[in-house]
């Protein structure tokens, strides 16, 4: 069983020395980290999530120092972004240099890093000395946790220390950038939705000299872990864009639609019920931060009760920017979309 704890910085560093894994909090999720150093460490990360080698790991740090040692390209545009954002929850996807093995960024030519906004997270990295490879601290596919209970829960019998730092302010995974260098030109692209938009990239950078153009990366090797379904509750979720529809015709069209459903998709299981008697809709506060803080606890509590089913009302006010990635992690996280 994983333990909870409140303090032993120490005690952390030296399992992460000895190659073992931590749960730790950050403002985004909660992650599970090992120690850059460690290749016991890494393999531990995805062993214990299940997850595929195929889906790298983002690496975090405690100072830009450290970040400037993981890329062979720490340019003025990364070094703006990150004194202008971090600590906080933006990843930036930049050349990697030999400090960071392929298995961390599955083989990509890119390293993702981010400074998180913790004091906890940020004291263990600084006290370890180099930086953290860490995944959210969920089985592969899986809802994120966003409290260290949440990570107990995932993992009940794995044995592995979880530095408790309070539920999680932000609560959805941190924006996911990717810069591409061309001499004084830079591509952008947002290969995850997160709290930190692209207008608020947008306006950070509009005063800067060189030219900056923003694009879709449509190439899928590039952003490997964009799943179609993810962040999956143990129970199915289902969204309902038809305003119309009452809980009745819901359960019916679900129960017409659940057996054409398939089992899995890109090695992500999907959550089908065995009966569909009790369902519960979830609700989520108006404001787009407050939803985004309480998602995932949401889905976590709803898939605990006795009911069979999950159901969520989309609104035409969700297709602000500020929804944007709340919208994302729902659209992967449900079995069913009903129009
Ligand atoms: O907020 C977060 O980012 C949290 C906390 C723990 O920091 N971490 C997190 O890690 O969400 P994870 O493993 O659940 O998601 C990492 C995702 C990958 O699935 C992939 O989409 C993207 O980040 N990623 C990581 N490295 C990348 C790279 N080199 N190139 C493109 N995408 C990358
Ligand atoms: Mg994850």
């Amino acid at each position: 069983m994983a333990k909870i704890v409140s303090s032993g910085i120490d005690d952390g560093v030296r399992r992460l020395e000895k190659g073992e894994v931590v749960g730790f909090p950050t403002e985004t999720v909660y992650g599970l980290a090992g120690s850059i150093l460690s290749e016991v460490g890494i393999r531990k990360i995805f062993s214990t999530k299940k997850r595929p080698f195929f889906d790298p790991l983002i690496v975090h740090v405690s100072s830009k120092k450290m970040a400037e040692q993981l890329t062979t390209d720490w340019n003025p545009l990364a070094d703006f972004l990150a004194e202008h954002f971090w600590p906080g929850p933006l990843t930036l996807v930049l050349p990697k240099s030999d400090l960071v093995s392929d298995l961390i960024t599955s083989g990509l030519q890119t390293v993702g890093i981010r400074m998180p906004k913790h004091t906890l997270a940020l004291s263990l990295i600084d006290r370890l000395g180099s930086a953290l490879a860490a995944p959210s601290a969920n089985r592969f596919g899986k809802t994120s946790p966003t409290s260290a209970q949440h990570v107990a829960f995932e993992f009940p019998d794995d044995d592995f220390l979880i530095f408790d730092g309070g539920p999680c302010e932000v609560g959805l995974e941190s924006t996911v950038l990717s810069i591409k260098r061309i001499a004084d030109n830079y591509e952008l692209s947002i290969l995850r939705a997160g709290h930190v938009t692209k207008s608020d990239l947008e306006k950070a950078t509009a005063y800067l000299k060189f030219k900056i153009k923003f694009v879709e990366t449509l190439d899928r090797r590039e952003s490997p872990g964009q799943m179609k379904h993810h962040y999956m509750p143990q129970k199915p979720l289902v969204l309902v864009r038809n305003s119309n529809l009452s809980e009745n015709q819901i359960l019916e069209m679900v129960r017409a639609k659940i057996k054409d459903l398939p089992d899995e998709v890109e090695q992500v299981q999907i959550v089908k019920p065995t009966q569909i008697v009790k369902i519960s809709e979830m609700k989520l506060p108006e404001s787009a931060e407050l939803a985004a803080r309480s998602l995932y606890s949401e889905l976590r509590n709803l898939a605990n009760l006795q009911s069979d089913l999950i159901y969520f009302r989309l609104k035409p006010e969700f297709e602000k920017e500020n929804w944007q990635a709340t919208i994302d992690r729902l659209t992967k996280a449900a079995s069913l979309i009903l129009d």
